[in-house]
């Protein structure tokens, strides 16, 4: 390599946006190092959600989300991103940085980010336009996953069944309920879900238990339209890349002035997970998320951001492991048996 490496500065700035990104319960289960310029990820298992998330699947789905939102954001501060995939035991993702001329796109998408939401809302019932559902299902192809829309009646109902279920069993779970009334109803904590961002799940399917929800529906159907996004296989790099195409498709969203919500309750469960495979996605294909895509109704106020970890705890030099301590050997071992090559180069072609 021929260039300097990015400053810290520059490092900071897109890491500082990067973890914008959608995380589960808003754990932000991410720790970023980088030496010169190189950046590593890794999944900080101590924010695992061992009652609603016993495989870390969405642990592995919130990285490939803060991923690419790092990809998005590095580019429009002027640098491609070439990554490789969980390339040694614990590490999720190895960055390169690379000069790059950021291209208008990559100023548009950097933008979504801070707009981004989670919005638990009903939608209104307009549909979406076929170009951007169009837009929406590519953004997913381009990160190695499928997005499908759930627009027939039986595969509807499907999903709904599922959710329903998965609902009722995590109701009936008080290991679930202590962990997620742990990590939701909060005011003043640098993670978790915010009362203010929540709404009631009363009589709506595909909405969380959050504690204490504040936010109030105004419309009585929810005319949001439901998909599903799988993958080929069940490895850790399609769990990763799930993630990634997650956060493509709710930047798209943003960027097409539509709201969006990633909801994976229904898939937390082998039983729902089952039913929405069969059901709803078929074709052999591994669901990973459902993602609520629609318009908001004329007038509605925007969502408050919710709230991010200070940069300095989520972002240290390279070769340093917890407080300065080296990697004990039991984490060396890998945790993420790689499923494939997970090679990229985002969004320039230089190597
Ligand atoms: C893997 C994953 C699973 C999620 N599952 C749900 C869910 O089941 N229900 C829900 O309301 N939100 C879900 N979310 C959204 C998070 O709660 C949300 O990203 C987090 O609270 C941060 O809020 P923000 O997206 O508005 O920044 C999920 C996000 C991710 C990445």
């Amino acid at each position: 390599m021929d260039h300097d490496p990015p400053d810290t500065y520059t490092v900071k700035a897109a890491v500082a946006l990067a973890v914008r990104a959608p995380s589960v319960h808003n754990s932000q289960p991410w720790d970023w190092r980088f030496s010169g310029r190189t950046i590593e990820l890794r999944a900080d298992t101590n924010r695992r959600l061992w009652q609603a998330d016993p495989e870390g699947r969405d642990l592995l789905i919130s990285c490939g989300c803060v991923l690419h939102h790092f990809t998005v954001a590095a580019a429009a501060l002027g640098w491609a991103t070439h990554i490789d995939r969980l390339p040694e035991p614990d590490v999720l993702a190895r960055i390169d940085l690379v000069p790059h001329e950021p291209r208008e796109e990559d100023i548009a998408l950097a933008t979504a980010i801070s707009r981004r939401r989670s919005d638990r809302r009903r939608y209104a019932t307009r549909p979406l336009a076929a170009w951007e559902q169009n837009r929406l299902v590519r953004s997913a192809t381009d990160h190695d996953a499928m997005l499908r829309f759930v627009t027939d009646a039986p595969r509807r109902s499907a999903l709904t069944a599922a959710a329903v279920e998965a609902q009722g069993l995590h109701r009936a779970d008080p290991g679930y309920g202590i962990e997620l009334a742990s990590w939701s109803g909060r005011r003043y904590a640098a993670d978790g879900v915010p009362a203010r961002n929540a709404v009631l799940a009363t009589a709506a399917p595909l909405v969380r238990d959050f504690s204490d929800a504040l936010l109030t529906d105004t419309e009585a159907q929810d005319g949001a339209a439901l998909t599903v996004l799988a993958t080929v296989e069940d490895t850790s790099l399609d769990r990763l890349r799930a993630g990634e195409a997650a956060s493509a498709v709710v930047l798209t969203a943003t960027r097409l002035n539509l709201a969006s919500c990633l909801v994976t309750e229904p898939l937390e469960l082998p039983s729902t997970r089952g039913l929405i495979r069969d059901c709803v996605v078929a074709e052999g294909a591994e669901p990973q998320l459902v993602v609520r895509i629609g318009h908001l109704p004329e007038g509605t106020p925007p969502l408050p951001a919710t709230p991010r970890r200070p940069i300095a705890e989520v972002l240290r030099p390279l070769g340093h492991y917890g407080i300065g301590l080296p990697i004990p050997v039991q984490q060396r071992e890998s945790r993420y048996p790689a499923g494939g090559a997970g090679r990229t180069v985002n969004p320039g072609s230089t190597s």
